[in-house]
């Protein structure tokens, strides 16, 4: 595959208030070194990512959103735009599960979250996954194609080289239930035949997938090591910094490995 970089992202959810997320990142920094084959990503919650903005080194770690409202300005109380992000982040999930399922959003607002984060130069992670109803049913593969095609539509070739797509399958999220290897190179395989048919080959091989979903130290080497998985989403591990410096670890031995092999 042509990508040899791994991106490991940490989307801490509602998790860590300031004082909390600064000791955590105070911490997590002493115990990361910096691998130049090895993106690490911090998804902290909103309200923290102005003060952690200052307190990070970039080049050991980037910051992300976890959410975002589509518009750039205007009467939208409660919101934040991509373009007021610009700047403090440089990445931004958009359609976790979460924000499908239990905040309503739907295809069209997610579309117009992927086109308004490559506005404002931030890299937009564009979650997809089947829900355990939609896998028992022999979905998967409908699924990822429509949330893909969802996802998209408002993106040129040029700007999806800005985008990184997260396979998550929903039933595997903060469930401890993990995916089967098997499935998970099916999946991304599949993702990657819709991305080739949309945008051609060489945007079929450079885009980066990751896997997300019940991820621990313990299981992050083998989804690592799939073909065609360039990286991991996660929740619960990325909130013990030991266990997620341990995972990052894990990524640059995978490529260190690999390059020996
Ligand atoms: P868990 O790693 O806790 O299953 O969460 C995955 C996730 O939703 C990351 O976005």
């Amino acid at each position: 595959m042509a990508n040899e970089k791994k991106l490991i992202v940490g989307n801490w959810k509602m998790n860590l208030d300031m004082h909390e997320a600064s000791l955590y990142l105070h911490q997590l920094s002493k115990l990361v070194k910096v691998h130049r084959d090895v993106e690490v990503v911090l998804a902290p919650s909103m309200f923290t990512l102005q003060s952690l903005s200052l307190q990070v080194n970039l080049r050991q770690f980037k910051l992300a959103a976890q959410n975002f409202y589509w518009r750039d300005h205007g009467s939208y109380t409660g919101e934040v735009s991509a373009a007021q992000l610009r700047g403090i982040v440089q990445f931004a999930l958009v359609g976790h599960s979460e924000r499908r399922h239990i905040f309503n959003e739907n295809d069209k607002d997610i579309r117009n979250k992927v086109a308004a984060a490559v506005r404002s130069h931030i890299r937009p992670i564009l979650c997809i996954g089947e829900t355990a109803w939609e896998r028992s049913s022999g979905e998967t593969h409908y699924v990822l194609h429509d949330q893909l095609i969802g996802g998209l539509s408002n993106i040129t070739s040029d700007e999806l080289e800005q985008v990184i797509i997260a396979y998550e399958p929903v039933w595997a999220i903060g469930a401890g239930q993990m995916a089967l290897p098997g499935d998970v190179v099916e999946a991304v395989k599949a993702i990657r035949r819709q991305i080739e048919h949309l945008y051609g080959k060489a945007a079929s091989e450079s885009i980066q997938i990751l896997y997300g979903g019940s991820v621990t130290a313990d299981s992050a080497a083998e989804y690592l090591n799939l073909p065609g998985v360039n990286g991991l989403l996660m929740g619960g591990a990325s909130l013990n910094a030991h266990e997620f410096s341990d995972i990052i670890k894990k990524a640059h031995n995978s490529l260190t490995a690999a390059k020996k092999g």
